[in-house]
């Protein structure tokens, strides 16, 4: 069985659908440790209840490189195979990524390469877009940039808010980020410059 870290920073939605997907099989993986980087993120209180390992690993004073030398260690500490950003909100460094090659995923919700960085939904529905969505996709040393996984489209409806509108991308979100790794774990696939394939 596959073995995810789980990195978040908050409220943990995209976290918990994962677990909830492992739970009633639909994965085949379970969730070695989840990490945050804030102590009081509800994301790592939902972990603990569920009786998963939860590490806040210190920051206070550490540079980049030297926070996420931890985390590497703490990650390979637990065996882990896959890391799954599930909104963490840290830059992560060069290092961390070159130590899971092809091995980190992140979902964000717009509709990359659209609307990268902070507050994606809102950037969208400010510029008036008429089709947003969310993006499942390979993490690295760029924002929200490497190859893409899945997404799924979600179309602005005309009496949207920037906050409903967000509602409705996030339940694709728990929704595309469980199946993106269902399949990653289960078919072959390759990346083709920036394609991700999946062969049948
Ligand atoms: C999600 O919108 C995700 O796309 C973004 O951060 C948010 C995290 O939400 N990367 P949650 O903590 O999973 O509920």
């Amino acid at each position: 069985m596959t073995r995810l870290g789980v990195l978040l920073s908050g409220r943990g939605s995209n976290f918990q659908a994962i677990a909830e997907s492992i739970s009633a099989g639909r994965i085949s993986a379970g969730i070695a440790v989840v990490i945050g980087n804030r102590a009081d993120a509800p994301g790592l209180a939902a972990a603990r209840e569920r009786g998963l390992t939860t590490i806040c690993p210190p920051s206070k004073g550490l540079d980049r490189e030297t926070y996420d030398r931890q985390l590497i260690a703490a990650l390979r500490e637990h065996g882990v195979e896959w890391v799954v950003l599930a909104g963490y909100m840290r830059i992560l460094s060069a290092e961390f990524i070159r130590a899971f090659p092809r091995r980190i995923l992140n979902i964000h919700p717009s509709l990359l390469p659209a609307f990268p960085g902070l507050d994606a939904q809102h950037q969208a529905f400010d510029y008036g877009v008429k089709l947003s969505g969310c993006t499942v996709h390979f993490v690295d040393e760029h924002l929200d940039h490497g190859p893409i996984v899945t997404q799924a489209m979600v179309p602005v409806d005309p009496d949207d808010t920037a906050d409903s509108l967000a509602a409705r991308i996030l339940a694709e979100e728990h929704r595309i980020y469980s199946e993106s790794l269902r399949r990653l774990l289960t078919e072959d696939w390759r990346i083709d410059g920036r394609r991700v394939v999946f062969t049948p």
